[in-house]
């Protein structure tokens, strides 16, 4: 069965205003946009309830992360519990940004994933190597270490609940997105790994989608390649192109 085509607007910490947040949702709100596209929004924390009620039916919410644990004593945490509550029903982990300023480990985001998923919210693993490490030659190893992690937590039936987003850290805000020889060479390489590590069936039919400096004009190129199945979008969810990526499918 075909994948579905997933597209998530990553808006960070950003805008700086709750005025802009609405005009971003509103713009999105009357968009002529591919209804076969999964379209994911994921604000900041403190905006998720209010985004979540004036956005349009057909798309959904995401946080930006949580913690692992119910509830309890970890100022500053959201717990999957409480966006289960919330019914929040998405939630992006393992960002690189997330791995690198905040220090989490793969076995961190692994246990993130596990807890989500217990509380039915579907999660959107992201990976990927660095700079020096593709120039390297370790962009598969470092792909695998940081889903392997996670494999050894998951059960099969779990995997209908996860998208994998490669996002290449060099390639995050800095303009400079993969070739599409690169995403579709990479992106091959991490579904073959999930047929191993996992089954053939999940690496069939689980999204794997690219994030880094997708924006209006790069997205149709990399939306036909056969192993990329939407986009996380940081920079360009925020403004009007990212209409033109969630339909970059058509
Ligand atoms: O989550 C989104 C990614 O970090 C990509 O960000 O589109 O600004 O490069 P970017």
């Amino acid at each position: 069965m075909a994948r579905q085509f997933f597209v998530g607007g990553n808006l960070k910490m950003n805008p700086d205003t709750v005025a802009a947040k609405v005009a971003l949702i509103k713009a999105i709100n009357v968009a002529d946009l591919d209804p076969t596209t999964e379209l994911v929004i994921s604000p900041p924390t403190i905006y998720l309830l209010p985004l979540k009620d004036i956005l349009r039916k057909d798309a959904k919410i995401a946080a930006q992360n949580c913690y692992f644990k119910d509830s309890g004593a970890f100022t500053g945490e959201i717990s999957p519990a409480q966006l289960a509550d919330a019914e929040i029903p998405f939630v992006i982990l393992g960002h690189s940004e997330r791995r690198t300023l905040f220090h989490e480990t793969s076995e961190i985001v692994a246990t993130k994933t596990r807890a989500a998923l217990d509380k039915g919210i579907s999660v959107i693993l992201c990976i990927g190597e660095t700079l020096a490490q593709r120039e390297a030659g370790e962009t598969a190893k470092v792909n695998e270490a940081q889903l392997e992690p996670v494999i050894d937590l998951l059960k099969e039936s779990d995997w209908s609940k996860i998208v994998v987003a490669y996002e290449p850290v060099w390639a995050i805000g800095t303009g400079k997105v993969a070739t599409s020889q690169q995403a579709q060479d990479t992106q091959k390489d991490i579904r073959a790994f999930l047929s191993k590590a996992v089954s053939p069936a999940v690496a069939e039919s689980t999204r794997i989608i690219y994030g880094g400096s997708v924006n209006g004009s790069n997205c149709k190129e990399l939306a036909k390649l056969p192993d990329v199945d939407g986009f996380l979008v940081g920079g360009a969810s925020l403004k009007p192109e990212f209409v033109d990526i969630v339909n970059s499918n058509k």
